[in-house]
């Protein structure tokens, strides 16, 4: 079993991946990535990249496959449960008085902070006029978020993520238990349009009120993160928010200067 890689074999692979399928690790922050190929290459039983990139040219394994194993989908309803109080106490009571309410989730992954959002919009009477773009460059994660059905071994954390933003009121509202599923009310997410999008090489131009970038600049080295957030800064109307995980900062992108911080903790940014 493989248990390190040499920098210069992560490289090659990248470049390979990148010219010949599209998609671009090159940027990614080497060390997570260097786990995850470890990882790939243990479960396919595989000695080195070389094999790697053989196997997906010989069409043997999928490379949407094998990139839905280099990218990390870990998500949870309500995660970061304070994060979604303060957009609550202090995001949505801006957003009252537009006649309409642009959202986008940059990572989407299974869809769950997707539908967060949209209990808290349901709760503040905010949803019937917000349109949600949820994107992921992994389609198969897609496909989970488009049903909007879980398996009930999510349910203990969510309803510990749910008691934590607010307890004694029922999250039963929002969803049915059935079998060994949960499925959340399609009213919920009537206006989502899930799409496949790559902040790495994708262009989007259309203004937002709240973008959620959140958990996914982690993977990125900090020149990637810096050209991310600029993108996402051209993407938001003026005064609107930015959201991103509780282990991620802006602090050192360039963009970070229109930025307004709102919250430190929650990593909540507003643009000047
Ligand atoms: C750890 S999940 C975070 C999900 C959710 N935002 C959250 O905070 O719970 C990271 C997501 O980023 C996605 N991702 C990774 N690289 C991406 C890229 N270049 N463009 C868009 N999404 C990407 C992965 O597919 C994964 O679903």
């Amino acid at each position: 079993m493989i248990d390190e890689l040499p920098d210069n074999e992560v490289k090659y692979f990248t470049k390979h991946i990148k010219k010949n399928y599209g998609y671009d690790f090159e940027n990614y922050a080497i060390s997570s990535l260097k786990r995850r190929l470890v990882r790939i290459l243990s479960l396919y039983q595989l000695q080195s990249l070389e094999k790697l990139s053989e196997q997906i040219q010989k069409n043997k394994l999928d490379i949407h496959e094998v990139v839905r194993q280099i990218t990390v989908n870990t998500t949870e309803f309500f995660r970061d449960p304070t994060t979604w109080q303060f957009i609550r106490s202090e995001v949505l009571p801006h957003l009252i008085h537009k006649p309409r309410i642009d959202i986008w989730h940059t990572a989407c992954s299974t869809g769950e902070e997707v539908i967060t959002m949209a209990i808290l919009l349901a709760e503040a009477n905010l949803l019937d006029k917000t349109y949600f773009y949820a994107t992921d460059i992994n389609e198969n994660v897609l496909e989970i978020a488009k049903k909007a059905e879980y398996h009930v071994r999510n349910w203990d954390l969510l309803m510990e993520n749910y008691n934590a933003y607010q307890p004694n009121y029922p999250i039963e509202r929002y969803c049915v238990k059935h079998s060994d599923k949960f499925f959340f009310h399609k009213s919920l997410t009537q206006n989502v349009k899930y799409e496949k999008f790559d902040l790495v090489n994708d262009i989007h131009t259309q203004q937002y009120d709240v973008i959620f970038c959140r958990n996914v600049l982690i993977y990125f080295n900090q020149q990637l993160q810096n050209e991310v957030v600029s993108k996402l800064a051209n993407c938001t109307k003026p005064k609107s928010y930015l959201v991103i995980g509780s282990k991620e900062t802006i602090m050192w992108c360039k963009a970070a200067e229109r930025y307004n911080v709102l919250s430190h903790k929650e990593k909540v940014y507003q643009l000047k």
